[in-house]
């Protein structure tokens, strides 16, 4: 007890020094002040929901086009499955019943799913959205109606984390999406942001053919279980992962991790999501893993800052067959301890990625 109790309170401490070792941002304009005071008080700025991708694309819509989605969502009875997470029972919406409950960002998101869904011609003209779904037999984190279009969370997960690490994305820059199954992320942002150009690799190998053949002017490569891949050094502006670095044993996670700095140029930024403290809950909350599993999680978090299990069994992750991939939990001060200095930590936010992973938003120190 006495132990685990020093646990914690070295564990809280070394949480306080996270915030101490956020790094201080680039300069910017004398007119962001605020944000600049708002965040030299806490990183969890970021947690705030904003969706630079989504509003930039919703943008090039004007009101005929709005009302179209409506008119087609409106007279939709039809039931369709509604996006779980991995291992949580089947759930169907009726699509009215999708629409009609759609308010803020969520509704403007739904815009851009429908509009690629009901094929409407002027939405998908004016937003370079493409309406090409992954067949079911094809890896993606979701095959509904629901997902048409792209993932215009994660993409405006990845588009915040960067703006609030101040290093939006920029004309010119080269972005690659780490695991990207068949393109539900990538095409979200090439869409949202046409003058960066967008990568994406997996080890999966029938969802990049399938990438590479339905989503053009996406580089799209199948990549090795383990680093490194055939990127050039300091290639890229910007990496993300996913749910990526919530699979790996530790091990993995480091070699890749390493691999990401290679390939980023000095000052660029990876994006990754991991299961943390909050993940336990999360599970907990919605019955998808055991009691005694998740007590032993919140122990190992505690022990080592890492829990990893095998979980995909001989026939591997929908065919990619790695016992150092399954599902994996970190602390903070794990990444602390493992990560830096060699990365700074721009930004991090709990349970960012669907109240469920946290998301580090980690900076290649400039040269
Ligand atoms: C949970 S899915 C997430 C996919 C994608 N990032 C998204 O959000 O739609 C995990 C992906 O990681 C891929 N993967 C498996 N092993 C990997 C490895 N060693 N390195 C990178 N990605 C891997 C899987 O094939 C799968 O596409």
């Amino acid at each position: 007890m006495g132990t685990l109790r020093q646990k914690a309170g070295t564990g809280k401490r070394r949480l306080k020094n996270a915030w101490r070792e956020l790094q201080p941002p680039p300069p910017i304009e004398q007119q962001d002040t605020a944000a600049v005071t708002e965040r030299a008080v806490t990183p969890q700025k970021f947690a705030i929901e904003s969706a630079p991708a989504t509003e930039r694309i919703h943008a090039r819509l004007d009101a005929s086009d709005v009302e179209a989605i409506a008119a087609a969502a409106n007279a939709d009875d039809t039931m369709i499955d509604f996006p779980v997470p991995p291992g949580a029972p089947p759930r169907q919406v009726r699509m009215t019943d999708a629409w009609s409950k759609a308010t803020g960002i969520e509704r403007k998101r739904l815009d851009l799913v429908l509009g690629a869904h009901y094929e409407i011609d002027s939405v998908l003209e004016k937003t370079g959205l493409l309406t090409v779904r992954p067949p079911e037999e094809v890896h993606a984190m979701t095959h509904s109606a629901l997902g048409a279009g792209g993932a215009f969370y994660q993409a405006d997960l990845v588009a915040d984390g960067l703006a609030s690490a101040r290093a939006p994305i920029a004309e010119g820059d080269n972005i690659l999406d780490f695991g990207s199954s068949s393109g539900r992320v990538t095409r979200a942002l090439a869409a949202a942001y046409p003058e960066a150009k967008l990568f994406g690799c997996d080890p999966n190998g029938p969802a990049i053919e399938w990438a590479t053949a339905n989503l053009p002017g996406i580089d799209f490569r199948v990549s090795p279980n383990d680093p490194p891949t055939s990127y050039e050094d300091n290639f890229f502006a910007a990496a993300f992962g996913i749910s990526i670095w919530s699979h790996y044993n530790e091990r993995l996670a480091l070699a890749w991790y390493d691999e990401m700095w290679r390939i980023l140029r000095p000052g660029g930024h990876l994006i990754s999501t991991t299961h943390g403290a909050q993940s336990v809950a999360f599970y907990g909350k919605l019955g998808l893993r055991s009691a005694q599993q998740l007590t032993d999680i919140k122990a190992a978090l505690y022990d080592t800052g890492y829990w990893y299990a095998a979980e995909f069994g001989k026939d591997g992750d929908w065919g990619v067959v790695n016992d150092e991939w399954g599902t994996s939990f970190v602390s903070q001060e794990w990444v602390l301890d493992k990560l830096t200095p060699k990365w700074e930590v721009a930004e991090y936010a709990t349970a960012r990625n669907e109240d469920n992973q946290d998301v580090y938003v980690l900076r290649k120190p400039a040269a």
